[in-house]
C-alpha cells in the first residue's frame, strides 16, 4: 500500500489546521508542502514560517517540495523550522550535490526532484546519497493539472536502479495524482503519492485518501 502525502496547496488556508487534521486522521502519513518563489515556476505561495507553524499541530512526516530557484539560500530555514523532508530541483540550481548535502548536514532528509522533462540519468550520480526521489508527474508551478503517463517509465528506472544497485530511497510521484492514476505509478514503483486538489476538493478529503491507499492494496 502507497503512503499518502496531501498536499496542502489545495486546502483550505483559512482553516488548514482543520484540514491537516481530517487526513492526519485518515491515515496519510506525509503532508507535503509546496514551496513556490515566482521565479523556478510563477507562483509565490508560503515560506519557513508556514512550516513552522504546522509543525506542532501534526505528527505527520513534513515534507518539503522547494520549487525554489537556487534553494540553497534557504535550505537551512526550512529545515530550522521544522522539515522532515527537504526536495530541491536538480533543475534550480548548477551545485545539486552540493545542495542535498547541505540538506543532510542540517540534519533532514534528502530529496531531488526531476521535471517531466529531465531524464533519470541525469540524477544517477546523486542516488546513493538519497532518501528520497520526487518524480514530477506534471510540470511544477500549479494544482490541478492532468497527469502525465510518460512520467511512469522513469518510476520504472528508479525501481530497476534501487534493485540493481541495492539503494533504499523513496519514489515520491506528484501532479495528477488520483485512485485511478496512481495505480500505474505504485506497480511500477512509487512508494509515496502526493495529492492536493483530488484530496482538498472533495467534500471528503479522508474518503480521497482511503480511496488512494484502496487502489494501491
Ligand atoms: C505542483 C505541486 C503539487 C500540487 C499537486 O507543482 O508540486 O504538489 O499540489 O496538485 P494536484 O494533486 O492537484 O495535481
Ligand atoms: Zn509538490
Amino acid at each position: 500500500m502507497i503512503k499518502v502525502a496531501p498536499s496542502i496547496l489545495s486546502a483550505d488556508y483559512v482553516n488548514l489546521q482543520k484540514d491537516i487534521e481530517k487526513v492526519e486522521k485518515a491515515g496519510a502519513e506525509v503532508l507535503h508542502i509546496d514551496i513556490m518563489d515566482g521565479q523556478f515556476v510563477p507562483a509565490l505561495s508560503y515560506g519557513p514560517g508556514w512550516v513552522k507553524a504546522i509543525r506542532p499541530i501534526s505528527k505527520m512526516v513534513l515534507d518539503v517540495h522547494m520549487m525554489v530557484q537556487n534553494p540553497e539560500r534557504y535550505i537551512d530555514d526550512f529545515a530550522e523550522a521544522g522539515a522532515d523532508i527537504i526536495g530541491v530541483h536538480v533543475e534550480a540550481t548548477a551545485h545539486i550535490h552540493r545542495a542535498l548535502q547541505m540538506i543532510k548536514n542540517a540534519g533532514v532528509k534528502a530529496e531531488v526532484v526531476i521535471n517531466p522533462g529531465t531524464p533519470v540519468s541525469l540524477i544517477e550520480p546523486l542516488l546513493p546519497m538519497v532518501d528520497q526521489v520526487l518524480v514530477m508527474t506534471v510540470n511544477p508551478g500549479f494544482g490541478g493539472q492532468k497527469f502525465l503517463p510518460e512520467t511512469i517509465k522513469k518510476i520504472a528506472k528508479l525501481d530497476q536502479l534501487k534493485q540493481i544497485e541495492g539503494y533504499d530511497f523513496d519514489i515520491e510521484i506528484d501532479g495528477g495524482v488520483n485512485d485511478k492514476t496512481v495505480v500505474e505509478c505504485a506497480k511500477a514503483g512509487a512508494t509515496v503519492a502526493v495529492a492536493g486538489s483530488y484530496v482538498f476538493n472533495a467534500e471528503d478529503p479522508a474518503a480521497r485518501v482511503q480511496a488512494i491507499k484502496d487502489a494501491t492494496k
